[in-house]
């Protein structure tokens, strides 16, 4: 079987790569496509070399399959012409999310909704699948009314340009003492060409309101990202949702505070058991022994883990729980293997 991994040298196909050599593809033939400046690089799979092709180079191989994390624009472009040669895409950037024909998937909550001819299929947002996939059960029992979300997301999701960011201003700051947080513009000037910010600001010892770009309404792509793909996972468009996506400076993965209010009254020991009974999740909740997920937990786990739940006491019906998963396991490439996997199950 051949499969494409379009978007190989980045951060999220890297992991790919690793998740299908771990999930049963290491001696299948795996085709990794990148930007032209890639082309002929030699990179890792399974303890073999293969080389980065382009594109329209991986098309001309008619692979099965694609996993695309490469972009949205590569994906317009490129999804569609990997479709016509009979290939079924799995594409991990936000341009075919939100279509009508293009279901939206974490396989342990809505493989239902891919048809058999399904060519293109969608990999949700990370901080996205890590939440609704900690909340589906507790939807099914309960039905969820309303969530009100605080994230704190870690720099990985921002892709390479980030990581060497964070790495830089590390680098500057190990020489000054922590009183000396901000990063002015004599480091700037020293670090000259070599410091390629992702970001507006200093991430390191810093921490910002911000993920992707603002809307006219005040909001982020990013906030409005976790409105629109967790009520089309659930199913259900009368689910009130509103966030605020925060950048901090985290290797491991992404934080979720989330409130949710139910239609109907719960029961916390039951909420308890329907989390832990949950496919891919794990429940981290004693406080008493100072358990609760933290990023370096879930950091190249495939699981999210979930702690802190809690009644909401200022309102009926309702509850708080802290979520956290590596954005780039779960959030990402693990979940686009695990549609691969439930695919090829069929
Ligand atoms: P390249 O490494 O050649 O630039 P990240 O999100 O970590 O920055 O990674 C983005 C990925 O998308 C990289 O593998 C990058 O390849 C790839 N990419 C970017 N533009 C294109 C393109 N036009 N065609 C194919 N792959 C692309």
């Amino acid at each position: 079987m051949k499969i494409a991994v379009v978007g190989a040298t980045g951060l999220v196909g890297s992991v790919m790569l690793e998740e299908l050599a771990q999930r049963g593809f290491a001696d299948q033939e795996i085709i990794p496509a990148a930007s032209p400046k890639s082309v002929g690089r030699q990179i890792d799979f399974a303890g073999r070399k293969i080389t980065v092709v382009s594109p329209e180079e991986a098309i001309a191989q008619k692979p099965a399959y694609a996993l695309f994390s490469a972009g949205a624009s590569t994906s317009r472009k490129y999804a569609p012409l990997f479709a016509q040669v009979g290939c079924t895409v799995v594409d991990n950037s936000s341009c075919w999310r939100m279509h009508d024909n293009v279901p939206l998937v974490v396989p342990e909550i809505n493989m239902d909704s891919v048809g058999p001819d399904q060519r293109i299929i969608a990999n949700p947002n990370c901080s996205t699948i890590q939440m609704v996939l900690a909340l589906s059960r507790l939807h099914w029992q309960y039905k969820i009314k309303r969530l009100v979300i605080a994230t704190y997301q870690s720099i990985t999701g921002t892709g390479i340009k980030a990581v060497r960011q964070l790495e830089a201003e590390e680098d500057y700051f190990a020489h000054h003492d922590v009183l000396s947080s901000t990063l002015g513009d004599t480091m700037r000037q020293q670090l000259g060409d070599q410091y390629q910010p992702a970001y507006p600001y200093q991430i390191f010892r810093n921490l910002f309101p911000h993920g992707g770009d603002f809307n006219p309404d005040g909001y982020t792509t990013e906030e409005q990202k976790l409105v629109d793909e967790t009520r089309k996972i659930l199913g259900d468009p009368t689910i009130q949702v509103t966030a605020t996506v925060a950048r901090v400076p985290v290797v491991g993965g992404h934080s979720e505070a989330v409130n949710i209010e139910f239609h109907k009254e719960y029961d916390l020991d039951e909420v308890r058991r329907l989390i832990a009974q949950t496919p891919g999740v794990i429940l981290a909740d004693d406080p008493d022994h100072n358990l609760y997920p933290m990023p370096i937990m879930a950091h190249n786990r495939p699981e999210v883990f979930v702690g802190r739940v809690r009644r909401d006491n200022t309102q009926p019906h309702t509850l708080n729980l802290w979520c956290v998963g590596d954005n780039l396991r779960k959030g990402a490439a693990t979940n686009a293997v695990q549609i691969l996997q439930s695919l090829i199950a069929r």
